[in-house]
């Protein structure tokens, strides 16, 4: 690293901490929290903001959920999963100071009695450690509840925000399960808080990596120019994951990729991809250039779901405990998508993402077009590679650029090459935080730019349904399948090959 970079990054630490904003004193709620999400996720990330002096000096937590437990042993719950998953360890005085502020109370989610209940708890924290007036609620339980719990809230006045103090509501995904679903689901949420109250979760927008496009794209003067159909000949978004489903074959199999991973985080890659600069750095601003790129996706029509559509099974799938019997769940799925506007207008957007494949990577590659004249010869008059900018999600967070140079000595052959940036190389090691991080203190903070509003959420259905429609349909295509291990079933290669382009490898090797 040179010394310039080094007194960069160093600058931007500083920076860091001059321009956090502590929250106000504040009480998080955290409904399931007994589960998986609130041991791997929310509490190692709370543990890290409050090791690093995030969080107010007034602050609690409260974790709710059905099992019988009493604060002590719901502290003992937490510990281990803040020990196995936290960047930061749970010793000393941190942890004491955190686990102190952790409390647990019981609750049936559909019985009116157990909120009064927790009113008055929180009522009684207020009063006894101080804090409890700005509260937000994080509901990290089954989909089915989403609508129950809020409803409940508000019946006992929990969401009403009086006095200035705030009342906040992050959902998690998944957000519905149709577009008919999730406008029902907005709709009772809106019956007992307003919108600017609800945070409806996408971790991928919390990835440091995520938030660089914004910077990249509308920080630096070189690339804005090019970044439209007139230099770009097609973009790749690549979300690929090695796990197979693990213990959620209940729930995967009833959603399956196309629900798990395009109609949030693809989608939302893909929107930042295609973004117009936003006037400023606001979520109203965000958010409205983010639905104007969701209103321009063209939906695919019943005929085109073969042509731009492609879904697969890994092999030994349908025999994983708690998948139903002969599934056509796809757990790996390539799209074909166009924004009809005046930027992207013709340049294919080639989506794939699934399980069970041979790498954890997820990386946006954007490709330039050729040279309109080629003046160095080639064999058999072939092209030179294009120009491909890759950005890089994870791991080995960074950007790629590949160029062509001349390779020394006689003649002019060309050769490309890699220019890279890596986050650690330059920021130094473990300086990317966990997405829940960020998103929780922003969730605290009030700012809701990286969260997804009600309008987003639906219009990322209006591009899924249509698909989720066409693969029911008798005359659907079949579901191919491919071996664990492998980058996908040999027809994803037919299915962009027949454009005449083809995947990029994936950078995760180097
Ligand atoms: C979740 C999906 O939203 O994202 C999971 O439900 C998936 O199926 C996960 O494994 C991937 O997230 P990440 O951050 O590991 O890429």
């Amino acid at each position: 690293m040179t010394d310039q970079v080094i007194k960069i990054a160093s600058d931007m630490t500083t920076a860091k901490s001059a321009l956090t904003k502590i929250p106000d004193p504040c009480t998080i709620v955290i409904f399931g929290a007994s589960g998986d999400l609130t041991q791997r996720k929310l509490m190692p990330a709370l543990f890290s903001l409050a090791c690093e002096g995030l969080l107010p000096e007034q602050f609690n937590i409260v974790g709710v959920a059905r099992s019988d437990m009493n604060h002590e042993a719901f502290r003992d719950h937490i510990k281990k999963g803040v020990s196995a998953h936290s960047r930061l360890k749970p010793k000393g005085e941190n942890w004491d100071n955190f686990a102190k502020r952790l409390f647990y109370v019981p609750l049936q989610y559909d019985e009116p009695a157990g909120y009064k209940n927790l009113s008055d708890f929180l009522n009684h924290i207020d009063q006894d450690v101080g804090g409890a007036c700005n509260i937000l609620f994080y509901l990290s339980t089954p989909p089915l509840l989403y609508p129950v719990i809020p409803q409940m809230l508000g019946q006992v006045g929990l969401l009403h925000e009086a006095d200035g103090h705030w009342r906040r509501i992050i959902i998690e995904k998944p957000f519905g399960h149709d577009l008919a679903s999730a406008i029902a689901l907005n709709h009772t949420l809106h019956e007992v808080c307003q919108e600017e109250q609800i945070y409806r979760i996408d971790h991928y927008l919390g990835k440091e990596t995520v938030q660089n496009m914004l910077v990249f794209r509308f920080a630096n003067a070189i690339f804005e120019p090019l970044w439209n159909r007139n230099y770009i000949d097609h973009v790749q978004i690549t979300v690929a994951e090695t796990v197979t489903l693990g213990s959620r074959a209940g729930y995967y199999d009833t959603a399956g990729v196309l629900r798990d991973m395009f109609q949030n985080h693809i989608i939302q890659l893909m929107t930042l991809t295609a973004i117009e600069p936003p006037a400023e750095l606001n979520a109203t601003s965000l958010r409205d250039e983010k639905v104007k790129v969701l209103k321009a996706i063209r939906p695919i029509k019943p005929e085109e779901i073969k042509q731009q559509t492609l879904r697969a099974q890994y092999r030994t799938y349908r025999d994983e405990k708690g998948v139903a019997h002969r599934t056509r769940t796809a757990t790996y799925a390539a799209l074909k998508l166009y924004i009809d506007n005046w930027r992207w207008r013709k340049v294919p957007f080639y989506l794939r993402s699934g399980k069970a494949l041979a790498d954890k990577v997820s990386e946006i590659s954007i490709q330039f077009r050729h040279v309109p004249h080629l003046m160095f010869p080639q064999v058999n008059g072939q092209l030179l590679p294009p120009n491909v900018l890759t950005l890089t999600i994870q791991p080995n967070e960074g950007m790629h650029l590949t160029f062509e140079t001349k390779v020394p000595g006689a003649g002019m052959r060309t050769s490309s090459v890699d220019m890279a940036f890596r986050y650690e190389r330059d920021f130094g090691k473990d300086t990317l935080p966990d997405a829940y991080e960020r998103l929780l203190l922003d969730a605290l903070q009030g700012d809701a730019s990286l969260f997804t509003r009600s309008d987003e959420i639906e219009l990322a259905w209006k591009v899924i349904d249509p698909i989720l429609k066409g693969w029911d349909e008798p005359t659907a295509p079949s579901v191919h399948f491919y071996e664990s291990g492998t980058w996908g079933p040999s027809s994803a290669d037919a299915f962009i090959e027949n454009d005449g382009r083809k995947w990029f490898q994936t950078h995760v090797m180097e």
